[in-house]
């Protein structure tokens, strides 16, 4: 295969940042890295020593022919200083997560909201993060299509872990309003909760616990929800009064999977069940975009839209399932059989493959990455290079392959995970799943600069490239 030229630079501070300088022959089966040793400073994802001050939310609004339409901008969120976890620790949250992946609406005219997305690295996680309002005050929230409930760190807590915004207090709030136990939100609850109901009035109680060992636990309860400029009131969310475990310094998390629960479900009379995003390759300074609602020429997409279906798992009902039906690296083409689909996640980082897939995808990558010299693994990373002597890098172009024909080229940004800031240890950023049948799960860093389009009501997933830099 022949090497075209794709020069990006790597400009890290502190943590790694890609900038896409020249592109030539964007469809090369390789694509050149620029190494420029000296910025050359940071892991990717999390682990900073430096306080980082609290970002900025920034909100953009857009205007178009169906109406209004609001941007949320979608940061990548990192715990601050208080929970240091290492990005090796990190990835085996990440591990965690992936190994459990084993086991009301308002108004009626369809709109379309669009808010600034980022890196959650400044919040110490590998997760990203948007900023919403909540009775009118702004809290940042981990973006999750891989769960369905929305949930918030309420005061009084009785455990809370430390968090960037104030603790939100219902008490403040005229609009709060405590679910029932023995309203049918409360009962028909796809996680049980507890199930005492000591009389009908007492307030719905709920339980939640994540892959990777975090849970949450509170009240039910509606309140007001803002989203960019989007207002939902009597929006179902919980008030966390007991919450532990990997959501750095956010305040807790949005849940976008396909349950009635989900900010999508109670948002559908609205936004029509669709959202989008777009995660941005940039830890700092760069925001992508979330969007709610099927608005299309708010997106920034260079290539046409390519829809997939999804395929419906009755053992994960919740999660967004598809057919992927192979992979590519370098151009050379290897199978995939998912029998019951692989999950597309924006909480889980990296892509786990079924150990075949990933054995032949490791295999196709060393051979054409043969020129660079071995490095230890990483955690969970298992293939990884010492590209400190080399200015460039040529890397061979991955791409997902779905049913309908649908090729999506993973960008340069997620091919490589570097473990150390001089480049010593660069790690594939794919995965192995520990058995074949387990289930495969496609992972934010490798849907970095794509749009990624989720239709709940005509159960199509689509994708785009998208450079999501919008700051
Ligand atoms: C917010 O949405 C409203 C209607 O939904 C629209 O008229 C308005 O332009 C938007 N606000 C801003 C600041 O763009
Ligand atoms: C972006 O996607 C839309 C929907 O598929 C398409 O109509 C449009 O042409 C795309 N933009 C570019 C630049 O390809
Ligand atoms: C990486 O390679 C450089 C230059 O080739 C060498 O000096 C250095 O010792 C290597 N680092 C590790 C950790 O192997
Ligand atoms: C996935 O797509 C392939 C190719 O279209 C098809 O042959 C296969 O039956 C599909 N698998 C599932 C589980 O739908």
């Amino acid at each position: 295969m022949e090497s075209l030229k794709f020069l990006l630079v790597l400009v890290l501070l502190p943590f790694l940042v890609i900038t896409l300088v020249i592109a030539e022959n964007v469809n090369g089966e390789k694509r050149l890295l620029v190494l420029k040793h000296s910025d050359v400073h940071g892991e990717v994802g999390g682990h900073s020593r430096r306080c980082s001050p609290p970002h900025k939310s920034k909100s953009s609004n857009t205007e178009t022919q169906n109406g209004a339409t609001t941007t949320l901008e979608m940061r990548h969120q990192g715990r601050r200083h208080h929970h240091h976890l290492s990005p090796s620790q990190q990835l085996l949250s990440d591990e965690a997560r992936a190994q459990s992946i084993q086991s009301r609406p308002t108004t009626t005219a369809e709109e379309s909201a669009q808010v600034p997305l980022t890196s959650g690295v400044k919040l110490q996680t590998l997760n990203y993060v948007i900023t919403i309002e909540l009775a009118a005050k702004k809290r940042t929230l981990i973006v999750d299509t891989g769960s369905d409930l929305t949930w918030i760190q309420c005061k009084p807590c009785s455990y809370c872990y430390s968090q960037q915004d104030p603790l939100f207090d219902p008490s403040l709030s005229p609009s709060y309003h405590p679910i029932p136990c023995s309203s049918p939100t409360c009962t028909t609850l796809p996680f049980s909760p507890s199930p005492s109901c000591a009389t009908p009035s007492s307030t719905c109680a709920y339980a939640l616990s994540y892959g990777d060992g975090s849970y949450t636990r509170g009240d039910l309860a509606r309140d007001t929800l803002t989203i960019a400029n989007a207002t939902a009131e009597g929006f179902v969310f919980g008030c966390g009064r007991s919450n532990r475990g990997l959501f750095g310094g956010a305040s807790g998390l949005v849940g976008l999977g396909r349950s009635s629960l989900s900010l999508v479900s109670q948002t559908s009379a609205r936004f029509g069940g669709v959202f989008s995003y777009c995660l941005p390759s940039k830890a700092y300074d760069s925001s992508g975009s979330l969007t709610l609602g099927a608005d299309y020429s708010v997106f920034r997409n260079e290539t046409q839209l390519m829809f997939t279906r999804m395929v419906l798992n009755p053992r994960v009902r919740s999660f967004y399932m598809l057919n992927m039906t192979g992979m590519s690296v370098g151009g050379v083409g290897i199978a995939v059989a998912s029998e019951g689909g692989v999950l597309i996640d924006s909480g889980t980082v990296i892509t786990r493959l079924p150990p075949s897939v990933y054995k032949a995808v490791r295999g196709e990558f060393l051979r054409q990455f043969s020129a660079y010299p071995v490095a230890p693994g990483f955690s969970i990373l298992d293939t990884c290079f010492n590209l400190t002597g080399y200015d460039e890098v040529e890397v061979p172009t991955l791409r997902m392959r779905f049913e309908g024909d649908v090729e999506v080229r993973v960008d340069v940004s997620g091919a490589l995970y570097f473990v150390k800031r001089d480049a010593s240890q660069v790690c594939l950023a794919l995965a192995s799943l520990a058995y074949e049948d387990d289930l495969g799960i496609i992972g934010n860093y490798q849907q970095k600069n794509l749009r990624v389009v989720y239709d709940t009501k005509q159960s199509v997933v689509g994708f785009a490239e998208e450079t999501c830099s919008y700051s």
